[in-house]
């Protein structure tokens, strides 16, 4: 029998002290440090370094406004296990089905053709068959009843719609959501899931669906209610995984599911958190301590103002430069244990905590201003991920995580339309619209990630609204001149069951992006808005290095949830999978 504990939540909090007592705690630390350090690479606490202390203790206790602060959420574990227990002898609060329209087929006699429903059926007295005809139950997608039948172990037997027939992940995560809806509603604490045909799988299709379940459980569980003052209990303990197989290798697949899972909500509630509470010293502070609870593998180093500026990243500071919130900038690097890499990768994330527009406010309905906290969706996946790869641990990859984290105000001390700022690879760009900010920060970001001598970068990035109008909610446009990287990206995406669109990177499209004074300007035209964006991009990558762009502009909030998705994490944990060994 295979068991893996979950952690559901890994709520954040900027810390459970008083600002006085923080400022405290800052102040000794300072004292004892020492106050030429220039990089703080840090494997311990990121409370113990002095420049950073003191800059932290200042910018986190602003993060007060309006004194909010996100609840410490425990956390609750559930415990998967995979193991093939006779379905009718499992004993627990609900049994599941997934079922297949197929599935659902009855004889003559009104009997249930599959086997496993039908030896079901046999245990209930017939009143499965009976039930699920009486309530219109055809094994849709998105259909799902519960029903509460004496006769077998179970108290509930819940039959829940695949659909025509089920293949993909994201057909066996819908099944773990749905398990997840019901579980709440009956405030289940243990289910046990069972396919109605799984006989065709092979043993690969087996690890594949039983790790789709147990992330989408995981996932449809997840209520984020830190910013609310009362939350409910989730009752969930256990979910076993019935007759998908058993043993170490599963044991491996649902451990990774549980990690990625962790990432995905730890991302999510990044994005959720309001700009007044996850400003760019918060988020740098998220990003520390990723590396001091993975120190084994992770080390930070986080640069200020005036380090950026002596790395003469003008066109991040320009961004950053109306702000009372100073940024951040934020590099992970995860180096395996044993052996040195034998490929660096990057991941870089847009980290806007918050987009007003700058001069170019955004305004009028329609410009989502309410929402612009999720412009740091790129480096929530960013984040999501590192903290998946600290706990997954990969040989024979190295990967930076990088982050030009800020906020795009409104002061004196703001960038003005028209402004020419100088990127770090020394080229100039005449800001023609300070709502373009994304791309100014990932300027600098990706020149950074390029001196790190990786091989392949991916940045991320809520860009354009461009991408939306072209691709709709729920798809992310990805963008690369390398069809290996393409390739590399698509095949994770295949098994994270998150949907990229390649987009064309069409030169002649630069044209509109040519300025008097400078080299470019920032923006082009209304037209095809999301490739000029990633033309820009690719200005500050070298040649050499395999780049890809995914704006991910839609996909990384759920309208109808309003909430985060998580976007992201679960293709790049897997495409760096890909490039480990
Ligand atoms: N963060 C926005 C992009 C965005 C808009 C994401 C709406 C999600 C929803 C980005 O910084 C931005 O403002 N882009 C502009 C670019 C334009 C000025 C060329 C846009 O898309 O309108
Ligand atoms: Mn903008
Ligand atoms: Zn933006």
């Amino acid at each position: 029998m295979a068991a893996i504990v979950v952690s559901l939540a890994s709520s954040f909090v900027v810390s459970s002290s008083s600002p006085s007592l923080l400022f405290a705690r800052f102040r000794s630390a300072a004292a004892v440090a020492s106050a030429s350090s220039f990089r703080l690479s840090f494997a311990v606490s990121p409370l113990l370094s002095s420049r950073r202390g003191k800059l932290m203790a200042h910018t986190l206790a602003q993060a007060t406004l309006g004194l909010t602060q996100p609840a410490h959420v425990d956390v609750p574990k559930i415990a998967f296990a995979a193991n093939d227990i006779d379905l009718v002898e499992w004993s627990g609060d609900i049994l599941a089905v997934g079922v297949t329209e197929k599935d659902m087929a009855k004889d003559e006699n009104s009997k249930f053709q599959n086997s496993i429903l039908e030896r079901l059926d046999a245990k209930l007295s017939g009143l499965l068959a009976e039930a699920s005809t009486e309530e219109d139950f055809t094994g849709k997608s998105g259909q799902s009843v519960v029903l509460r039948l004496p006769g077998i172990g179970s108290k509930r037997v819940s039959l829940i719609g695949l659909g025509q027939s089920a293949s993909t992940p994201t057909a066996f995560q819908g099944l773990g959501e749905a398990v997840a809806a019901a579980a709440k509603a009956a405030q289940a604490s243990n289910v046990g899931i069972v396919l109605a045909s799984s006989e065709g799988l092979s043993a690969e299709s087996k690890l594949i669906t039983a790790s789709a379940i147990a992330s989408g459980t995981v996932l449809g569980i997840h209520d984020d209610t830190r910013y609310k003052s009362e939350s409910k209990k989730i009752a969930l303990k256990s979910v076993d995984i019935l007759g998908l197989g058993s043993g170490p290798e599963l044991d491996k697949k649902l451990k990774y599911a549980e990690d990625v899972s962790s990432g995905i909500i730890f991302g999510r509630e990044l994005v959720n958190s309001p700009a007044n509470v996850l400003t760019p010293a918060v988020l740098a502070n998220e990003a520390s301590k990723i590396a001091s609870t993975y120190s084994d593998v992770i080390s930070a180093t986080i640069l200020d103002a005036e380090q950026c500026k002596e790395l003469k990243m003008g066109s991040y500071l320009g961004v950053a430069a109306a702000s009372a919130n100073p940024p951040h900038f934020i590099h992970l690097c995860y180096k395996p244990v044993g052996g040195p890499a034998k490929v660096k990768l990057a991941l870089v994330g847009k980290g806007l905590t918050f987009d007003s527009g700058g001069y170019n406010i955004k305004t009028g309905p329609g410009c989502l201003i309410e929402l612009m906290k999720f412009d740091m969706g790129g480096s929530a996946a960013v984040l999501g991920a590192a903290k998946a790869i600290g706990q997954i641990k990969p040989p024979g990859v190295e990967v930076h995580f990088i982050v030009a984290a800020c906020e795009n105000m409104i002061s004196g001390t703001g960038m003005r339309p028209g402004d020419i700022v100088t990127a770090s690879n020394g080229k100039t760009i005449e800001v023609n619209n300070t709502d373009a900010e994304g791309r100014l920060t990932l300027a600098d970001a990706l020149v950074y990630a390029c001196n790190q001598g990786v091989e392949k970068i991916v940045d991320l990035a809520t860009l354009t609204g461009a991408c939306i109008v072209a691709l709709g909610p729920s798809i992310a446009g990805i963008f690369t001149p390398s069809d290996d990287l393409a390739k590399e990206v698509f095949a994770a995406s295949e098994l994270s069951g998150e949907k990229l669109w390649r987009m064309p990177l069409e030169e002649s499209y630069w044209e509109s992006m040519k300025s008097g004074v400078a080299d470019m300007v920032n923006t082009g035209g209304r037209q095809g808005g999301a490739i000029t964006a990633a033309l820009f991009l690719k200005q500050f990558v070298d040649e050499k290095v395999q780049w890809m762009h995914i704006d991910l502009a839609g996909p990384v909030w759920n309208d109808k949830k309003k909430a985060a998705t998580g976007f992201g994490i679960s293709t790049l944990v897997e495409w760096v999978l890909r490039n480990s060994s």
